[in-house]
């Protein structure tokens, strides 16, 4: 089979494991970078020009997109999709995972537990959206941050408005979020392929450290997950239309509380944690799909 990987940086831990799993199983592979690809578009006969040569054929594609070139990555992802690809992602879920605000309208249709979460258009009643939270501690989160950059914790009233007024005067836009105590600083993350939790990890942040993204300082160990937490995260990859996802969620008194889907899931801490060959399950999810 011919795939190829969408990657910028071909020395990335994520992208060598999945060139060395599709090797291992004797398939041909090649890694693209998605922002040297012109995509020449015309009756009936898509096509891809890689570095000034037209590409050959191609039987999937594995996306891993950066959040900061989800625009020209996607069309790339969709040109690969009208050419007839099989891809890990699509193109259309891609998207749908880069706007926190949308997941979580998505998921909360699909009756799976989050965070209440408000977000406004800059509102200044900004007392009666604490409250809506159920008041502080409360999260404030920009709303295209990403490895726990712009989510912020105000433990007061007086903080919360305060940080809320400050983002709004900036016109920068934020989600409010509820502040599940009981997480204790930890999230988990379930990687989903194909339907199936094939590896799951829990992440704990440093001392003193609410947020939990390795980025941060976090830690990571291998985690059992309970069946609820196992249905959540195939309910919420599902949900998604992603067939690769890492899905975080929180542990609370009321259940699971799912956070974020991420369709570009990287492989090393998950793969470090568990000891599992997650590039492989991968491989054969396109094996088995193509
Ligand atoms: N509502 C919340 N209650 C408790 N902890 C939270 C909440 N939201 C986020 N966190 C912590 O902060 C981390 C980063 O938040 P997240 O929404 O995943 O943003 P990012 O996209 O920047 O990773 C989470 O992994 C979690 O540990
Ligand atoms: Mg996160």
């Amino acid at each position: 089979m011919n795939i190829k990987i969408l990657s910028r940086n071909p020395n990335l831990y994520s992208t060598k494991r999945l060139v060395e799993a599709a090797q291992k199983r004797k398939h041909n592979v090649e890694v693209i970078d998605h922002l040297k690809c012109d995509l020449v578009i015309e009756k009936r006969k898509p096509s891809i020009v890689y570095k000034g040569e037209l590409l050959g054929d191609t039987d999937a594609i594995i996306p891993r997109i950066g959040a900061s070139v989800t625009f020209y990555g996607t069309a790339v992802v969709r040109q690969f999709e009208m050419m007839g690809a099989f891809t890990t992602v699509d193109s259309e879920a891609l998207v749908r995972s880069r706007d926190k605000l949308r997941s979580l309208q998505v998921l909360s249709r699909a009756k799976i537990g989050l965070p209440k979460t408000v977000f406004t258009n800059y509102s200044r009643e900004t007392e009666s959206v604490i409250q809506q939270v159920g008041g502080t501690p409360l999260v404030i989160k920009l709303l295209e941050g990403t490895q726990g950059l712009g989510v912020v914790l105000a433990e007061t009233k007086n903080a919360a408005k305060s940080v809320i007024e400050a983002f709004n005067g900036l016109k920068a836009r934020v989600i409010v979020q509820e502040f599940i105590k009981e997480a204790k600083g930890a999230d988990i993350r379930a990687f989903v392929v194909d339907g199936h939790v094939v590896g799951a990890m829990k992440r704990q942040g440093k001392e003193g450290e609410f947020r939990s993204n390795l980025h941060q300082g976090g830690s990571a160990e291998v985690i059992e997950l309970t069946d609820e937490e196992e249905i959540a995260a195939v309910k919420a990859a599902k949900a998604m239309r992603l067939g690769v996802a890492g899905v975080d969620m929180l542990q609370s008194s009321r259940g699971p509380l799912i956070l974020e889907v991420n369709s570009s899931p990287g492989l090393e801490g998950i793969e470090r944690a568990t000891g599992k060959d997650i590039a492989k399950t991968i491989i054969r999810f396109i094996e088995k799909h193509v």
